[in-house]
């Protein structure tokens, strides 16, 4: 699967982290940036190309980390087509995928710790949406605000 992540500075070290482990797994990962830790970077210049990214269809999923999650599950939900969540337990990163068909996991740098974020994130990868029909239709009424 060819996914994308991206950080702040907030949460560049759980990324890198992340980034290791999972290419450990197979899974081809672009990296939307930051590249090096700038204390006073912003998150939506990492967190919107990798939106956009997944909203073409250019990769499957993406990965936004920032200080708590929020800012970066605000920025990503700004892109047509895009789902992102904020998710910091197991029982919502994988309905969140079955129900909701969520395309970006958000994730607190600040908040969580990493083997709990990395068992989020492959329960995540791992989850599918399971097209039935009351899912569709409301995810439908979603995308009829647009
Ligand atoms: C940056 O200090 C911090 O505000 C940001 O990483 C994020 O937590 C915003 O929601």
């Amino acid at each position: 699967m060819k996914i994308g992540i991206a950080s702040d500075h907030g949460g560049f070290e759980l990324k890198l982290l992340l980034k290791e482990r999972l290419s450990k797994l197979n899974f081809t990962i672009i990296d939307f940036g930051n590249n090096s830790y700038e204390p006073d970077d912003d998150y939506p210049d990492y967190v919107i190309p990798l939106a956009q990214s997944v909203a073409k269809g250019e990769i499957e999923r993406g990965i936004a980390v920032c200080g708590s999650g929020v800012g970066a599950s605000i920025a990503a939900n700004k892109v047509d087509g895009v789902r992102a969540a904020l998710i910091h337990d197991h029982f919502a990163a994988h309905q969140g995928v079955e129900d909701d068909n969520v395309n970006i996991l958000c994730l607190g740098g600040r908040v969580i710790g990493s083997e709990t974020a990395m068992e989020l994130v492959t329960t995540f990868l791992n989850a599918k949406f399971t097209y039935a029909e009351r899912h569709i239709r409301r995810l439908q009424k979603i995308d009829s605000l647009r």
